[in-house]
């Protein structure tokens, strides 16, 4: 059995959590569920950062003490934790005393050992961002370097932790430990940042200006600077210290921090340094990703940009908002979010191809089964190649679970719903049952749902709600329904004779709230039927031809008219543009490889028609929400427009 030790950063008890930290969370949370499903002996560490200039002055606004702030204010997170479902073994508070012994004990040691030492110090000072910087550090008008927002200059005696010296030893290591900081191009980055002489690092703050943190176990006038105190919670909270040496240190060699790419430099360059001061092990790996954005700017209380998580919850359910935002972000780059994006992904995803997938295979076992699972009778080819195309998702989601590469786990599993539809559409169940061939359809039927099985044991840790559900309608025993065991994966099957459950739609549709499609809210009765399970067209299509498409089929594809706004050629791209276009009330932007047939200038104000509802995807960084149609001959190029009139957009068009 192996381990895992998995952490997100400790959030700042006074922001209100937002889809950013949601982010982080959410994902440490899958990969705790998944090693622990992988039979991995797992501790999942989170928790909050409650001391530092910020927390002391919203309490003082407040007129509350800065423990009573943070105790009402640590609510949000842990809420909205639970809310979320996250499986967090421990919260760890900065505030708590069993933390506070453990950044004392450091303190005193690495003074003992003349690692800290006292000196005077003038330099500038980010409050947002609780970190000095050098004259040299920060931006034109003496902006921060990284917030961007005025910093105020201090000077005054503290004292200082020798960062300084550890500058080669954390440079080799780096270089000789690949995987250590991920993805790659952030060891880089982080060399990069050590190219410069480091300096020490201030790690006190005098009472007289802040008074709000733990004090120097060497000099009651101080407080230990919020960043050298937040950093230790990694170890601090498994035992580090603690009376725990041996968990420690079980936990501690395997371990994984999470973060956002705006903590790097703290926790790649101070926190290697400082436990490297300790005579301890590096972590294992430090994972950096990318921000979700709002437009081009990063998602977060300052800017005041936020989507509040309890909004998405609401609008998509728990697990779908945990899927969409795991599939969304290639982990390490940035991603924009927008609803309308979520939409589509839930849509297709989720409500086409996983929903749409169960209530077939369920609906047909009820229609010809009894409602159990059908008896299994000689595989064919094509019943082989579907279970084996859902065997080989396993080992490629453990890869990408191992390689911290969620939304490639995500298409894995995805890419065997898609083969199981298509395997349903080909080997069409309804005209076996038809015909009356019903060992053949039971043996379909059966193939369908253990290909269900398996996607289902992949994203249990996903959404383990959702995925239980799914489950108990394939006639899972409840206490197996909600838990997988990697190890039996390939070799249980589901048993046949075993009664299933009928089950409404998993993902019903959400229909836009904007533009001419009639609204309609998860929960909500549908304006139009959901989920065409094997209904009478499906039924009467695929016995005159497989080829033809129903009415149904053909409008789960939304075309739209789309008036384009502003277009422009992509950067380093002589066939992509970038269009922004408006489709009813909604803007959105579409690349298309239209660069050697159109300028930019003959795109602006045409009325083009799109698929509104394709799945985006992301071209050259850009995320392309939409297609538009065009036909082409050999070398020429038309676009389908609706020009020449004063069309509106956001039409459908069928
Ligand atoms: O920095 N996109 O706490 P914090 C993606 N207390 N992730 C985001 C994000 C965004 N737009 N905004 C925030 C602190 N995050 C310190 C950490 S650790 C010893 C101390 C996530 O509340 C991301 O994980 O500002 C980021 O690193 C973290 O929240 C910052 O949270
Ligand atoms: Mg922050």
């Amino acid at each position: 059995m192996s381990t895992f030790y998995v952490t997100t950063p400790i959030y700042y008890v006074n922001d209100k959590p937002h889809i950013g930290h949601a982010y982080t969370t959410i994902l440490a949370d899958i990969l705790a569920r998944f090693h622990r499903a992988m039979g991995d002996d797992t501790f999942f560490l989170t928790g909050t950062d409650e001391h530092g200039q910020k927390v002391q002055k919203a309490a003082e606004a407040r007129h509350l003490t800065p423990q009573e702030h943070c105790d009402d204010t640590v609510k949000r997170f842990q809420e909205l934790w639970e809310r979320l479902g996250i499986s967090n073994d421990d919260f760890l508070r900065t505030t708590q005393e069993r933390h506070k012994k453990v950044v004392r004990a450091i303190l005193q040691d690495l003074y003992d050992r003349d690692l800290i030492y006292k000196r005077e110090y003038k330099g500038h000072y980010c409050v947002p961002c609780e970190r000095f910087f050098t004259d040299k550090d920060l931006l034109e008008g003496g902006l921060c370097p990284d917030c961007k927002r005025p910093t105020g200059e201090i000077c005054e005696t503290n004292y200082f932790f020798r960062m300084g010296q550890y500058r080669d030893f954390l440079v080799e290591y780096i270089q000789t430990h690949p995987g250590f900081i991920l993805p790659d191009f952030r060891a880089n980055e982080t060399l990069g940042f050590l190219k410069k002489d480091l300096e020490d690092l201030c790690i006190s703050r005098p009472k007289s200006r802040l008074s709000w943190g733990i004090e120097l176990p060497f000099d009651p006038d101080y407080v230990c600077y919020v960043w050298f105190d937040a950093l230790i919670n990694y170890i601090s909270a498994i035992g580090y210290r603690g009376g725990e040496e041996a968990k420690f240190a079980k936990y501690w060699a395997e371990s994984l921090h999470l973060i956002g790419k705006d903590i790097l430099t703290t926790h790649t360059v101070y926190w290697p340094t400082m436990l490297h001061a300790m005579n301890l092990p590096m972590p294992k790996h430090i994972f950096a990703h990318g921000w979700w954005l709002t437009g081009n700017a990063k998602m977060s209380k300052s800017a005041g940009n936020v989507v509040n998580p309890m909004d998405m919850i609401g609008k998509f359910g728990v697990d779908p908002f945990r899927y969409c935002l795991t599939a969304g972000m290639v982990p390490g780059q940035d991603a924009s979010f927008t609803e309308e994006s979520f939409i589509l992904r839930y849509n297709t995803d989720l409500a086409n191809d996983l929903g749409n997938m169960l209530s077939r295979v369920v609906k047909m076992a009820f229609k010809y089964f009894q409602g159990k699972v059908p008896p299994c009778g000689t595989l064919e080819e094509i019943d082989n190649e579907l279970l084996s195309e859902a065997e080989k998702a396993v080992p490629a989601v453990r890869e990408a679970v191992e390689n911290i590469k969620l939304d490639k786990g995500l298409e894995a599993a995805m890419n065997v719903v898609r083969a199981a539809n298509r395997y349903m559409e080909k080997t069409a169940p309804w005209t076996l049952a038809k015909k009356g061939e019903t060992e053949r359809l039971a043996t379909v039927l059966y193939t369908a749902a253990e290909s269900l099985r398996i996607v289902s044991a992949l994203l249990l840790p996903v959404m383990p709600e959702k995925m239980k559900e799914l489950r108990l309608s394939l006639g899972f025993a409840p206490e197996e329904a909600a838990k997988a065991d990697y190890a039996a994966l390939a070799s249980s099957r589901l048993v046949s004779g075993t009664p299933m459950r009928d089950t409404p739609p998993l993902f019903p549709r959400i229909l836009a709230e904007k533009g001419d499609a009639p609204c309609c809210r998860k929960g909500e009765a549908p304006a139009k039927k959901e989920t065409p399970a094997a209904g009478k067209q499906e039924e009467k299509a695929a016995e005159e031809n497989a080829n033809v498409v129903t009415v149904e089929d053909f409008f789960r594809t939304e075309l739209k008219t789309a008036e384009v706004l502003e277009a422009k050629k992509l950067e380093n791209s002589d066939k992509l543009l970038l269009l922004k276009i408006k489709v009813g009330e909604e803007v959105r932007e579409i690349v298309s490889g239209i660069a050697k047939h159109y300028t930019p200038e003959e795109m602006v104000g045409r009325t083009i028609v799109i698929v509104a509802n394709l799945k985006p995807a992301k071209i050259r960084g850009v995320v392309s929400n939409g297609m538009l149609l065009a036909a082409k001959d050999g070398d020429t190029l038309k676009l389908v427009t609706i020009d020449g009139g004063s069309f509106k957009s956001g039409i459908p068009v069928g």
